[in-house]
């Protein structure tokens, strides 16, 4: 059970931001005033409520995990958590409320767009983050193979 919830959890939460991430671009692009209020909307609910306790529960899942485990790989993931916790909490959680405040009342000047760019790009590096703990957990549990340091040939 520990293991599947910490797999639920840590595909969930970057595929959160990913949604959220390349929603934003489009609708920004694409989209009117009125879609991106309705976008900033569902940020905040459902959104942050699906991500935040995603990459709760991924980080606590993930200590509980690694207790019996030393080594590189865990050492990096635990070494990212808090930046990735604290990513999260302290600028994408702001942004996103302020975000859809000032959508909702119509305010899209150029301290929207600076809030807007701040949250692109702590999303972007939680992303980063949190693909790298993908990819060291993927490699732990056996589900994706290390790449040898040399090609060998057969013949
Ligand atoms: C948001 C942060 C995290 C994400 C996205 C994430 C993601 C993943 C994923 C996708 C797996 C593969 C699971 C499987 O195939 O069954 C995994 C495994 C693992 N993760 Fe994380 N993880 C995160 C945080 C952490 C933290 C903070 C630790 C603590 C060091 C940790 C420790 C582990 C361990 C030990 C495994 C291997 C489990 C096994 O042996 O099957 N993870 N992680």
């Amino acid at each position: 059970m520990p293991k599947s919830a910490h797999l639920i959890a840590g595909v969930l939460a970057p595929l959160c931001l990913v949604t959220f991430f390349l929603s934003t671009i489009l609708a920004e692009l694409l989209g009117s005033h009125a879609a991106v209020a309705q976008l900033k909307a569902l940020i905040v609910t459902p959104g942050l409520w699906i991500m935040i306790p995603a990459i709760a529960a991924a980080g606590g899942r993930g200590m509980f995990l690694a207790r019996s485990r030393k080594g590189r790989p865990v050492d990096a993931k635990k070494k990212r958590m808090p930046f990735i916790a604290t990513n999260g909490l302290l600028v994408l959680v702001p942004c996103a409320i302020v975000l859809n405040r000032w959508a909702a009342a119509g305010t899209f000047d150029t301290t929207f767009y600076i809030v807007q760019t701040i949250e692109l790009i702590a999303g972007a590096t939680n992303f980063v983050l949190m693909g790298l703990n993908v990819r060291d957990g993927l490699r732990m549990a056996g589900r994706l193979r290390t790449s040898p340091p040399f090609a060998t040939r057969s013949s």
